[in-house]
């Protein structure tokens, strides 16, 4: 429960408030680049800032009245705002939008679209996290094993030698694919109305300008597309929910496992509605994160020869060009090192977002209840004290040091560290196994590199590499790269 006290003024540091203009114009530039825009804050501010001083502003949170918005970064922090589970709620990924939920028929499906584990708090998250958990178990996930690899390979084998490719939409059809499998038990390729494309396309319109700006159900307007696409997500999820369900238990998937989960002392269980909720928060937190992962490990890679090198042979040296299977994984420890620095330097999810639920105490400032706090797991990753040349995207690193979860955070911390980091850790060793082994991928520098995103960092123009059989020619797209990633990365100057 949200507990309301006195109206506290937000007086964390931060640049003057401006006008409703120049507070849009802030919203815009933190949502296409909030790296480069909330790294000026820190340098000028320090490791705690607000977006305006004095509060007013609300990028995220659905409540209707919000005192402000600060971006935070650094051990303590990301401490004190993922293990204080009481203090610090999620709301639904669908933030703003959730608000217009009661308002009429037809944005009824708003009550739980993209709500699930991102909208409970508290008990009722632990609830529901536990009811989640076996279908997250080690084992569980080892299952999918067998279904990552024949999806991989049958993406590879579309792939063309000497062809050029937008490798992060690779990586994100592919990722859809598998989670479209292992999430709802789909398999059906690349169709066009699987349960995958349809989640997929009404989650891109979240948070765009036009369903910011004109929210009315009028045809022609992205509003009205966007609630008559949940409402047939609704349906369709509603009929494969009903399908499981008289299907009894024999299927493995994650959202079968949801619905045959009980509570053993209480005997509760999920309701359709919660269902549904959770199916999206797990297909929306569970493949385009993965998905860029994979495309900054393929870009740092091209762009560091020795790594890839040294990479490839110990790829070919244990697996002999075949996938790897559950026990090999541990015998290949430079791929989880290039895997971690990756998401290091370029943390897929370079956010945990969270609002106050009662006014608290964070680096020495009061912040009033309702307050909204952006710990910057990408910023925290920069310290030089803990990772000396930060810029330097160096996986050997990782041979002597032992951060702290709190010091390294990509799959966040405390009770809602992400419930799927063994199931990411293993499709992403599987796929970069199994391609690096078989393609050698050159950068093209046809486009500007500029990571952009708040939810997930991804490439704004993509990623153009060409594809060569393995041929060990690493030097080959070493250098050219333009664009804001040079901002986060050191990469060679030709
Ligand atoms: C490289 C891939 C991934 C990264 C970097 C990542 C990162 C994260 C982070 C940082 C959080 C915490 C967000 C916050 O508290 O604000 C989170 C939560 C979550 N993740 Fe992941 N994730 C990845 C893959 C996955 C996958 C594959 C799944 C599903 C199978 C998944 C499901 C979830 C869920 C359901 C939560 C919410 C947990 C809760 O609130 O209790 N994630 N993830």
């Amino acid at each position: 429960m949200m507990h309301t006290t006195d109206r506290t003024v937000l007086s964390v540091p931060g640049p003057a408030p401006t006008n409703p203009l120049g507070r849009l114009m802030n919203l815009w530039r933190f949502s296409q680049d909030s790296i480069s825009f909330t790294r000026q804050l820190f340098q000028t501010y320090g490791s705690i800032v607000s977006l305006q001083y004095g509060g007013g502003t609300n990028l995220y949170s659905s409540l209707p009245e919000c005192p402000g918005t600060i971006f935070v970064y650094g051990p303590e922090a990301v401490k004190q705002v993922t293990s204080q589970h009481d203090v610090y709620y999620k709301h639904p990924l669908s933030g703003r939008l959730y608000r217009r939920k009661d308002e009429f028929d037809r944005t009824e499906p708003l009550k739980h679209f993209v709500v699930g584990l991102f909208g409970v708090n508290e008990n009722q998250h632990r609830q529901h996290r536990q009811l989640m958990m076996p279908a997250f178990h080690r084992q569980q996930i080892e299952g999918y094993r067998d279904d990552i690899v024949a999806i991989t390979q049958s993406a590879l084998d579309e792939l063309q030698a000497s062809k050029d490719y937008d490798m992060a939409q690779v990586m994100r059809q592919l990722t859809l694919r598998i989670a479209t499998k292992a999430f709802f038990g789909e398999d059906i390729g690349a169709t066009e109305s699987n349960l995958g494309q349809l989640l997929q396309s009404a989650l891109s319109m979240i948070g765009t300008p036009q369903m910011m700006f004109l929210p009315y159900d009028i045809p022609g307007l992205a509003y009205h597309r966007f609630l008559n696409q949940i409402a047939h997500l609704d349906d369709k999820m509603r009929e494969v929910i009903a399908h499981k369900r008289s299907a009894g238990s024999q299927e493995r998937d994650v959202l079968s496992m949801l619905i045959q989960a009980r509570d053993e002392e209480q005997g509760m269980s999920l309701s359709e509605d919660e269902l549904l909720g959770h199916a999206g928060v797990i297909f929306a937190a569970g493949h385009e994160t993965s998905s860029n992962a994979l495309t900054w490990t393929l870009f740092l890679l091209s762009q560091h020869p020795q790594v890839a090198a040294d990479l490839v042979d110990e790829l070919q040296g244990v697996l002999q060009g075949e996938a790897p299977t559950i026990e090999q994984l541990p015998q290949l420890p430079l791929l989880e090192w290039v895997i971690k620095e990756s998401m290091r330097i370029l943390s897929p999810v370079p956010w945990n977002g969270r609002v106050t639920s009662q006014e608290t105490e964070l680096a020495g400032h009061t912040l009033p209840a309702g307050t909204e706090v952006f710990v910057s797991i990408y910023q925290t990753h920069q310290i030089p004290e803990l990772y000396p040349q930060p810029e330097v995207f160096n996986p050997h690193r990782w041979q002597t040091i032992n951060p702290s979860i709190y010091e390294y955070n990509p799959f966040s911390a405390g009770p809602r560290v992400c419930i799927g980091a063994g199931f990411a850790m293993l499709e992403i060793k599987i796929i970069l196994a199994m391609l690096l082994q078989r393609y050698r991928l050159e950068f093209i520098p046809k486009v500007r590199i500029d990571p952009t995103g708040v939810i997930v960092l991804s490439p704004s123009r993509g990623l153009p590499m060409r594809c060569h059989q393995q041929d060990h020619q690493f030097a080959q797209g070493v250098g050219g790269v333009w664009g804001r990633v040079r901002e986060m990365v050191r990469l060679p100057e030709s």
